[in-house]
């Protein structure tokens, strides 16, 4: 979870999509600060343009939903699902005027499979495996091809990636996944993403 990603939106360099922006400024009316970083944004935004069918667990107040839905072509679709009621009605009223294209619904993480399978999934509320229950299925959500992003962690220092003084079995879970590819990406000296390709 990035503590920062919603005031680092608004204090960095504002050259932000117009939808990122408005969304960041409604996290902050909001007071919810763990919107994703621009960093992870500006990956979602150029992968983005490579899929068609786009899903999201964990809408938070659509700040990674924006720069999805800014960097998608015309004729692609998204959806985000998020459990809290208010984030999920304010995310849904900044997104409205693009249905159907883009569709934020409250609900369980697990409800994404509904709308799947994907060419891209955003794991950032839900499926991760990070101790918030059990991963998602990459095999049951993923068209062959399509890609997985998971947000927030710490870049690893070597292999086995290490967390708590033990090796990090949430991390090793995706890169040693039979029907994944998988890198962890850094984005920052204090951020990193594990991006995985189902080839299976
Ligand atoms: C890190 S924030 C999401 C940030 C957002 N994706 C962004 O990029 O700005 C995590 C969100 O996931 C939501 N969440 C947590 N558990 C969830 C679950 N089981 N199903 C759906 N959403 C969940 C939280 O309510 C929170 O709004």
């Amino acid at each position: 979870m990035s503590l920062d990603g919603t005031r680092a939106h608004l204090t960095g360099s504002g050259d932000l999509p117009p939808l990122v922006e408005r969304a960041a400024l409604t996290a902050t009316r909001l007071d919810f600060p763990y919107s994703c970083r621009p960093e992870q944004g500006r990956l979602l935004y150029a992968l983005a343009a490579g899929a068609e069918r786009i899903g999201e667990t964990g809408t938070g107040c659509g700040v990674g939903l924006a720069w999805l839905v800014s960097g998608m072509r015309g004729g692609a679709t998204a959806v985000s699902v998020e459990t809290d009621a208010d984030r999920a009605a304010v995310a849904a009223g900044l997104f409205g005027a693009l249905a159907p294209s883009v569709t934020v619904r409250h609900a369980d993480w697990t409800a994404i499979a509904e709308d799947g399978p994907f060419d891209l999934l955003v794991l950032d509320g839900g499926g991760q495996g990070k101790g918030d229950g059990r991963p998602a299925d990459p095999v049951a959500l993923l068209r062959p091809g399509g890609v997985l992003v998971i947000d927030d962690f710490t870049p690893s220092q070597g292999r086995p990636p290490v967390h708590g003084g033990r090796p990090d079995t949430a991390r090793l879970h995706w890169l040693d996944h039979p029907a994944l590819r998988a890198v962890e990406v850094p984005l920052a000296p204090d951020l990193a993403v594990l991006l995985c390709t189902r080839s299976g």
